[in-house]
């Protein structure tokens, strides 16, 4: 059914499900979400989808209006079929009144951002928001979603002087959210109360009657169970970063050393792929609230401390990379950007490595031209002067060395006849190897892939 729901188009609106009628929760509840960021709305949805009655809720009025209209604030596949199908069934709604919408629910997700503040600790203002305005609800089951560190859930169960809380954190990626909830790992329910657990088993029955396993944790190993995840993914994309500069250096290929290091069970063939630095919303703040944790209980985390300065140091490597491959030029040099976003399938800039080569370029005086199918309008405000652009070729048009930083789906299919004869200097730096090498080098393309052989 999954399957079927994210290949479908918006044609067929009101028979998009990611579940059949009989697949959905015998024992419904009524849900209240808190936040439509992408883990909330997604979330909020998902539950919706799973049969249960949803109110999601968020403080942006704009934000709610549209979402009314079926109009959903992020590029997020196969969520926006979702929203008005579940919408249209009467399962999910939307209001800005946190008090009217815990009202009519027995569940309260709270779903907001947490993000790093100055001092790389986890900002929870937001949350302690929405925990104030629950202190007369605390009757109800609260479940924290936020990612926050450990300690956050009992101090929240200490305010609210309830005991039904719950620690249940988010495990989807941004890009395929809606895929991950219905077919994800695992489910981590960190709760001590048998009524609380109850009210979850409930809540995931639908994916834990297809086998998806839900794991029962105390509140504090739930809440450290998300930053260990986190941080070991991002550890491990990390390594592979560093691995492949040194086969860079030896003549190995990357790609072959992951495959053959993914075979062993035990080490795993995901989070393997190389690439031009690991972003987005969750590995760079997570990693660093982390080692803000371990150091408020005197410890140091050095190897995820060293992750995230490898990490740093990567994307500087591939801005050094990219200068080193620019021809000597009179007039200034032009480098295009293709892909904006920290990933594929995602508008979300957050922490992408574009910001950072983009502003380093052009404090070299390099000029940009960017195309991304999703997330310009994002990077307008930060980045003005870099020239925005309808399509891939537009964005090459005069280039002297094209960049791909995101592996966009259509990037991959790109006319390189075409391209190579809109670029003035045919220069190709794939910090994805989603390129195919081969046929850029038939085409005459200078080629560079990260962590392959030199030719
Ligand atoms: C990550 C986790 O994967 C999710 O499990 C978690 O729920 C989410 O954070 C969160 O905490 O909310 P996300 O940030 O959406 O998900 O994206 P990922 O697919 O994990 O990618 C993160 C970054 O790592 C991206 O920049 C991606 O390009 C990079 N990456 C990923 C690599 O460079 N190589 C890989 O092999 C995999």
């Amino acid at each position: 059914m999954l399957r079927q729901l994210l290949s479908i188009g918006c044609l067929f609106l009101h028979a998009v499900h990611a579940l059949a009628p009989e697949e959905r929760a015998q024992n419904t509840h009524n849900v209240t979400v808190v936040g439509t960021g992408y883990v909330g709305l997604t979330l909020g949805t998902c539950l919706a989808e799973c049969g249960h009655q949803v109110i999601c809720v968020d403080i942006d009025e704009e934000k709610i209006a549209r979402l009314e209209q079926g109009i959903i604030p992020i590029y997020e596949p196969g969520l926006s079929d979702l929203v008005q199908s579940n919408t249209q069934e009467g399962r999910l709604s939307f209001s800005t009144s946190l008090e009217q919408a815990a009202e009519k629910s027995d569940t309260i997700f709270i779903a907001v951002g947490t993000p790093t503040d100055e001092n790389g600790k986890a900002d929870l203002r937001a949350l302690f928001k929405v925990v104030e305005v629950l202190k007369p609800f605390h009757d109800r089951l609260i479940c924290i979603k936020s990612t926050v560190p450990v300690g956050t859930c009992n101090y929240v169960k200490s305010q609210l002087g309830s005991e039904q809380i719950v620690s249940n954190p988010e495990y989807f990626r941004e890009g395929c959210a809606v895929k991950d909830f219905f077919e994800g790992d695992r489910i981590i329910v960190g709760c001590d109360s048998s009524d609380g657990i109850k009210v979850m088993q409930e809540l995931y029955a639908p994916l834990t009657d297809k086998g998806m396993p839900m794991l029962i944790t105390s509140l504090e190993s739930s809440e450290m169970i998300k930053y260990a995840s986190n941080a070991f993914l991002a550890v491990k994309i990390a390594y592979i970063n560093e691995l492949s500069q040194l086969c860079e250096k030896v003549d190995a290929d990357v790609l072959e050393v992951a495959k053959g290091m993914g075979c062993d069970r035990r080490i795993g063939k995901d989070f393997l792929k190389p690439g031009p630095g690991y972003g987005g919303s969750c590995f760079p703040k997570d990693t660093v609230a982390l080692l803000d944790v371990a150091k408020s209980n005197e410890l140091e985390l050095q190897i995820v401390d060293a992750a995230v300065q490898s990490n740093e140091e990567h994307k500087r490597k591939i801005y050094e990379r990219t200068i080193q491959k620019l021809p000597p030029m009179h007039e200034a040099q032009v480098v295009t950007i293709l892909g904006l976003a920290f990933k594929a399938n995602t508008d979300d800039i957050r922490y992408s490595s574009a910001l950072g080569l983009i502003s380093a370029l052009q404090s070299k005086g390099i000029s940009i031209k960017a195309y991304d199918p999703a997330a310009m309008h994002h990077t307008q405000a930060q980045f003005p002067d870099v020239v925005y652009c309808q399509d891939s070729y537009e964005a090459a048009e005069g280039a002297d060395c094209l960049v791909l930083l995101t592996e966009w789906e259509e990037f991959l299919h790109l006319d390189v006849a075409r391209l190579k004869s809109t670029m003035r200097t045919p220069i190709v730096f794939d910090t994805r190897n989603v390129l195919d090498e081969a046929e850029y080098r038939a085409h005459g393309f200078s080629f560079e892939g990260i962590g392959r052989p030199k030719h």
